[in-house]
């Protein structure tokens, strides 16, 4: 089995003044990676941060964290290099927002990144699909990207199956409401990488919510290679 149970936090609902020790916060209770969400305030409406940012974090957390990029911006192609540059390890980028996904891939490739390919929860998983070969991730989104704290919408559940089933040793990730309390459901239905905010930080003890959502989904995942 190529893939594996990581837990990366999204620090988008952590206290953002002080973005540098949350991150090192997160790692220190067992984060497997740091997923961070950069909004433009017009491929979503709202806004976060961008490139000078993930460079000042990079400086502060040190080499070891693998940044995740969450590109909800309009022209992602703009990015790439200032990205790349900053720190990122991995550049997650929607497929609603270009024309062009194949040329986008390559150059995110040819910076030296691993490459994301996400959907929103109106685009079907037979759009991805076409590029999964191509790319490191595939992202799912459960709820529509803009802003943590949403209700997990687990209709989504099929398209990670279905990738699941074409694409057996792709990462996929799933991103929104995902906690506790609907983990299984995504480990079930085949998600391997976890991206979770309020439940994470907004919880008295992180570690204890990391630990859980790694142990439920990798459970799934030997699960279902002992039924191969
Ligand atoms: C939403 C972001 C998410 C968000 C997740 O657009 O992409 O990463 O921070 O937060 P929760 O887990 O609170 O839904
Ligand atoms: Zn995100």
């Amino acid at each position: 089995m190529a893939y594996s149970a990581k837990i990366g936090p999204s620090i988008l609902s952590s206290d953002l003044s002080c973005l540098g020790s949350e991150c090192v916060r997160m790692m220190e209770c067992g984060a497997d990676y740091l997923h961070l969400d950069v909004m433009d305030g017009h491929f979503v409406p709202n806004l976060t941060f961008g490139h000078p940012m993930v460079e000042c974090l990079r400086k502060s957390v040190g080499q070891d964290p693998f940044f995740d990029m969450h590109m909800m911006v309009s022209r992602p192609e703009q990015w790439v290099k200032p990205m790349a540059a900053a720190g990122a390890n991995q550049y997650t980028f929607h497929i609603e927002s270009t024309t062009n996904p194949g040329n986008l891939i390559k150059e995110i490739k040819e910076s030296g990144m691993k490459v994301g390919l996400a959907i929103k929860p109106g685009t079907t998983v037979e759009e991805l699909a076409p590029w999964a070969n191509q790319i490191d991730m595939a992202l799912v989104m459960t709820v529509e990207p803009g802003f943590g704290g949403q209700k997990f919408m687990e209709d989504m559940m099929p398209k990670v199956s279905w990738l699941r089933s074409q694409f057996p040793s792709l990462d996929i990730e799933v991103d929104g409401g995902v906690g506790p309390d609907t983990i299984h459901k995504c480990a079930e239905a085949g998600a391997n990488m976890i991206v979770s905010g309020s439940a994470v930080i907004g919880s008295d003890d992180p570690r204890s919510v990391i630990s859980l959502l790694r142990t439920v989904v990798a459970e799934a995942i030997q699960k279902r290679s002992l039924d191969r």
